[in-house]
């Protein structure tokens, strides 16, 4: 993937950060969506008093995306931390890594996490969510 495409990922998904609603876990996470098409969709963390409801931000973003007519997706950047800030790398939990696996193709769907502009790693779906269970099973 290109770096310049890459930071300004990073970029938009920290932008977010100041939109994530947490007043449970104070964890707040951003995301950025690229579909096939170059467009970008952002996404954040969406707490609720009965914790269930709760979406993560790269269910957000997706959520926005297929419900604009989006059905293609090259990537999405991940950045998270507690207060928003960002230690460590914020890894999708199961729940988002299986809503990847419906839209996305597990060998090429890149996840960007990300520390900051200079400091991001690049997994593909298959890496983060192996033997995973996908439309194809039901073809
Ligand atoms: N969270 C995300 O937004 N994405 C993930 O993949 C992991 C967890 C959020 C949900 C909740 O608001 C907070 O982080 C703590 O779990």
């Amino acid at each position: 993937m290109d770096r310049e495409l890459i930071q300004k990922m990073i970029d938009l998904a920290i932008e977010q950060l100041q939109y994530s609603y947490t007043p449970y876990s104070h964890f707040k996470v951003g995301a950025a969506l690229l579909t096939k098409d170059g467009k970008l969709y952002t996404g954040c963390n969406i707490e609720n008093a009965a914790y269930t409801p709760t979406n993560c931000a790269e269910r957000t973003a997706f959520f926005k995306a297929v419900s604009e007519g989006e059905r293609e997706f090259r990537a999405i950047c991940i950045v998270g931390g507690k207060d928003g800030v960002l230690t460590e790398y914020a890894a999708p939990c199961g729940v988002c890594r299986q809503v990847m696996m419906e839209f996305c193709n597990p060998e090429t769907f890149h996840i960007i996490l990300a520390t900051g502009k200079e400091q991001y790693e690049i997994f593909t779906l298959k890496e983060l969510l192996p033997l995973g269970f996908g439309p194809a099973n039901l073809a």
